[in-house]
């Protein structure tokens, strides 16, 4: 499957919003990352559904939306109607993940899972089948511009192989200090779904720089 290009819109420039949605679609971006993060499970708010309704209006990308938030079933709803079209929750964030991903999918959206790095890629064991995405978390969730903590190779490794046995159209996304020096090393070790976003609109240039990205993803 080839690679899907994500950049993360917590580290655009909030005042041109428009402007950088539509530079990273014509630099050829795959999906617009939508970090919703709620003060409870991470340590920082950003936005809920009536944000992404309006950017939905903007743009035909795929809305990849991760959310960091507790109780994640009582939101999903909300998320699909503005027009997520992938929607990830946190394993930590709930006690019933299958009965979440079955729900999702039942939206109509694909249902993705994240992992903490904390968290074994071994707690996907019995739900796999039911993901259409597992994120990766190679940060701790919550900021922008962090450190890609090197253990989440060997973790992208054991969740391509647990993929590859058992549902292999499942996407594998990373997310979290992702930049020129590892896009290849983690598309090396598994991932499909390429998050980033300081190392994106960071740049002066942010079309340019997906067109750099895939290229070292792809070549
Ligand atoms: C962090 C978010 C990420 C964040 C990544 O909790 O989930 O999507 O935007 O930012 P970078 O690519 O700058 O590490
Ligand atoms: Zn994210």
């Amino acid at each position: 499957m080839p690679v899907k290009i994500a950049p993360s819109l917590l580290s655009a420039d909030f005042a041109h919003i428009a402007d950088q949605i539509a530079a990273v679609e014509a630099g050829g971006a795959d999906y617009l990352h939508l970090d919703v993060m709620d003060g409870r499970f991470v340590p920082n708010i950003t936005w809920g559904p009536k944000i992404i309704g309006d950017l939905r209006k903007l743009s035909k990308l795929t809305f990849d939306a991760h959310l960091m938030i507790v109780e994640p079933e009582r939101y999903v709803d909300d998320f699909r109607s503005a027009g997520a079209d992938i929607i990830t929750f946190h394993y930590e964030a709930t006690n019933h993940a299958q009965r979440l991903l079955t729900h999702i999918r039942s939206l109509g959206a694909k249902a993705g899972i994240a992992l903490c790095p904390q968290t074994p890629v071994a707690m996907l064991q019995d739900i796999i089948e039911d993901c259409d995405l597992v994120l990766i978390m190679s940060v701790n969730p919550g900021f922008g511009g962090q450190r890609f903590i090197p253990r989440s190779f060997e973790k992208l490794r054991e969740a391509r192989e647990l993929i590859a046995g058992r549902n292999p159209p499942c996407i594998l996304e990373v997310d979290g200090g992702v930049g020129t020096e590892n896009i290849r090393g983690v598309v090396d070790a598994g991932a499909n779904a390429i998050v980033m976003g300081s190392s994106i609109f960071g740049t002066t240039d942010p079309a340019a720089t997906v067109r750099v990205m895939r290229r070292l993803a792809t070549e």
